[in-house]
């Protein structure tokens, strides 16, 4: 997989959430095994231009969680250019621009997906950037404005002259915010429309099928994946495993679910601070949880995480409360089973929808 001159390991990406995908959580991703770019959180370009705290911290990184791409936003093009210049000198090895951020603060100002509604204006915008910096620029974007404007497979091609090395699209328009169905073929008709840089497809991808059939139905040369990443941070290990073997791995068992949670909250804590890192901490380790099994016992005392020690105490009485669920194997007995998860563009028509990380809720017009 290359963008321009760099090269990754692997076709699978870890797609920017903001509040989620922070520094501990890419580097419990990377050592899991099979990711090829992480993404930072959408940036404020000013806010970078202008050195401040908040936006430095977004960009925190260590060299083990490398390759890294930052995510910038804006809509000035000067201060678009001299922030890519700030991310190169620390060292990313690309810088992705938001063109899909649906959320008002960011459109008001011209970013995320307002950008697709102008084409040529994004696309000197974009050329800015390009002529400024060494590594490769990227953009992430959704299929359009509303079903009206897919103006998605223009965008890509503008992009492309304009020097981009690779193109994220998130199978959505801006309208459908997250519900509805991820459109394949929407996404097929971005691919089809930029031939010589990669297209990365994107969307409620939370099995490595799910991501074998965007790979295959749109034809597109990589994948990213964000909520599913939450659900199973071994998804690009397994991902990678299919992919190369045609062999489903199965899930990871609850020994194992719990170790990576431990290793999180210890980077948590190492990254932001024991006060801070448990309390960012409450809205991850509910994560884990929903494939524990009956968990309410967990989630409702994980939710006052106030330090590591009581962590442990937590773990230790959730484990001797889970034993009433287990079989003479120590297993969790069948009907405790999770359901399986399904893609959205994988379900039958009319089945319940899975519980999603939090989204903004109503109209998209009033987020
Ligand atoms: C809580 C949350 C935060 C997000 N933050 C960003 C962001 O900072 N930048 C971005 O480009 N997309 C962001 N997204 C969109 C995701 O990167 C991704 O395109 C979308 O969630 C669909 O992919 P998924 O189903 O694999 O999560 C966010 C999505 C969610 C749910």
């Amino acid at each position: 997989m290359r963008f321009g001159p760099l090269e990754l390991n692997s076709n699978l990406f870890l797609s920017p959430l903001a509040g989620y995908t922070n520094l501990p959580f890419r580097l419990v991703v990377r050592e899991l095994g099979g990711v090829g770019l992480c993404t930072t959180d959408l940036v404020n370009a000013r806010s970078l231009i202008e050195k401040r705290e908040k936006a430095f911290k977004l960009i925190e990184t260590r060299p083990a969680d490398a390759p890294l791409a930052v995510q910038l936003f804006g809509s000035v093009p000067e201060e678009m250019r001299d922030a890519a210049l700030v991310v190169e000198s620390r060292g990313a090895v690309s810088v992705d621009i938001n063109m899909g951020c649906p959320v008002k603060k960011v459109v008001k100002i011209g970013g995320g997906s307002a950008m697709m509604t102008e084409l040529d204006k994004t696309a000197a915008l974009v050329r800015g950037m390009v002529n400024a910096v060494k590594i490769p620029v990227t953009a992430k974007m959704r299929l359009g404005w509303d079903d009206d404007n897919l103006t998605a497979p223009d965008l890509a091609r503008a992009l492309g002259d304009a020097g981009v090395a690779a193109i994220f699209v998130h199978g959505r328009t801006r309208e459908q915010g997250f519900g509805g169905t991820v459109n394949l073929a929407g996404i097929r008709k971005v691919v089809e429309a930029v031939k010589h840089i990669p297209v990365i497809g994107n969307g409620d991808i939370v099995t490595p099928q799910a991501a074998k059939k965007m790979l295959e139905e749109t034809g597109c040369a990589g994948v990213s994946i964000g909520r599913g990443a939450f659900y199973d941070p071994w998804i690009f290990k397994r991902t990678v495993h299919l992919l190369q073997t045609g062999e489903l791995q199965p899930e990871e068992n609850f020994t194992e679910r719990v170790r990576v949670m431990r290793r999180h909250l210890a980077l948590m804590i190492e990254v932001f601070g024991e006060e801070l890192g448990c309390r960012m901490f409450r809205k991850v380790a509910p994560w884990y949880a929903k494939r524990f099994g009956p968990c309410h016992e967990f989630n409702k005392k994980v939710v006052q995480l106030q330090s590591q020690e009581q962590f442990a105490e937590i773990l230790e009485n959730y484990r001797r409360w889970r034993w009433q669920f287990l079989d003479d194997h120590g297993e969790l007995q069948p009907r405790y089973q999770p359901a399986p998860m399904v893609a959205s563009f994988m379900r039958e028509p009319d089945s319940i929808p899975r519980e999603h990380i939090p989204v903004p809720k109503g109209p998209v017009e009033v987020w």
